[in-house]
């Protein structure tokens, strides 16, 4: 039977009839939210194992690295894609843009996957400085050199009844054949299972690091993002070392990386909009997955009123006196 386990294999406490409808991972495969296991202050996916802990002892950092980090559905796609295409404006036409013809997952690489004993961590090695790079992990299960080298971190959150929703598409469509029940995702959410969960200690990670260090963490909403792309682009410019001059603000190339890398131009394109790729490894995944909605406040569409409460006051509890609110 399917269950939550801990670190020692032992079951939670957790009602014996949800446990019940809860599928296993071999039905659920890496995308299921169960099993998970706990690892620090955080529940993952055992499949990650393995490569957090080759990250943590084989991973190189540098201080020009950039490290582009989300906690799974907070926009993980676009950033990549506006990060792409800002540092990279130089040598690229927008007329002519790689991201015209490849999905933005494939622009930028992930630290930890679950396969990394295939694709070896050596092979990030090979990519010229400055590198960008991709991760899910919390702040705390980076390995330490991240910080003394100083390598840059550009954080981007989510309001979380939005991540809740999105999440449980995404993972719906992943795992195809198993429709995990919207009320028992909904609670386990709240109780902070879910992969990288909960995602209350995830943000305030980042975020305390944010203001620690503003000038090696960046903190972003895809909130903001969407209200006011223009201004946030020419922010995370500046902190990639890449402003964009006066002339480039004056001839419209903001908003030319603004609509390149916007949900509607990025879902129109072939790339992104048809065919299968395998990006993990075992784990073929059509490129639309990605794409769903990118609407802020789709989760009216999906929770009650009670429970857009319940988890509201559950996050406003968690992050209490942190400075951060939804
Ligand atoms: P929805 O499911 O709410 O539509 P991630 O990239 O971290 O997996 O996050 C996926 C979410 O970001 C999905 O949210 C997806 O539609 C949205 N998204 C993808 N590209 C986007 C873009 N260019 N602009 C805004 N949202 C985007």
């Amino acid at each position: 039977m399917a269950t939550i386990h801990d670190e020692d294999g032992k079951a939670s406490s957790r009602e014996e009839e949800e446990v019940k409808k809860v599928p296993t991972q071999e039905e659920g495969g890496l995308f299921s939210s169960i099993p998970l296991v706990q690892h620090g202050n955080f529940w993952i996916s055992p499949h990650l194992l393995k490569s957090i802990q080759l990250v943590q002892e084989e991973f190189v950092p540098r201080a020009t690295d950039v490290i582009l980090a989300t906690f799974p559905k907070c926009g993980n796609t676009w950033l990549k894609a506006l990060a792409f295409a800002i540092t990279n404006r130089s040598r690229h036409m927008l007329a002519d843009h790689p991201l015209l013809t490849h999905h933005p997952q494939d622009t930028v690489p992930f630290l930890e996957l679950p396969n990394r004993q295939i694709q070896p961590l050596s092979e990030l090695e090979a990519i010229p400085s400055p590198r960008l790079l991709a991760t899910h992990l919390p702040f705390s299960l980076l390995p330490a050199s991240v910080t003394a080298v100083g390598s840059r971190v550009v954080y981007m959150c989510r309001e979380p009844k939005d991540v809740f929703v999105s999440k449980w598409h995404f993972e719906n469509r992943v795992t195809e054949k198993l429709v995990v029940e919207l009320g028992l995702s909904f609670h386990l959410f709240c109780e902070g299972v879910s992969v990288w969960g909960p995602i209350w200690n995830h943000y305030l990670e980042y975020w305390n690091e944010s203001k620690a260090r503003p000038d090696k963490v960046l903190f972003l909403k895809y909130e903001e993002m969407m209200s006011d792309p223009v201004k946030e682009v020419k922010r995370l410019a500046e902190f990639l070392g890449a402003p964009f001059t006066d002339t480039e603000e004056r001839s419209g190339v903001v908003d030319e990386v603004v609509k390149l890398c916007s949900f509607e131009h990025l879902t129109s394109l072939e790339v992104n909009s048809t065919g299968v790729s395998d990006r993990i490894g075992g784990f073929p995944m059509e490129n639309s997955t990605y794409f769903r909605r990118g609407k802020v406040g789709d989760w009216e569409n999906h929770l009650s009123a009670e429970m857009a409460q319940q988890l509201d006051s559950i996050v406003e509890e968690k992050l209490k006196g942190s400075g951060l609110t939804f």
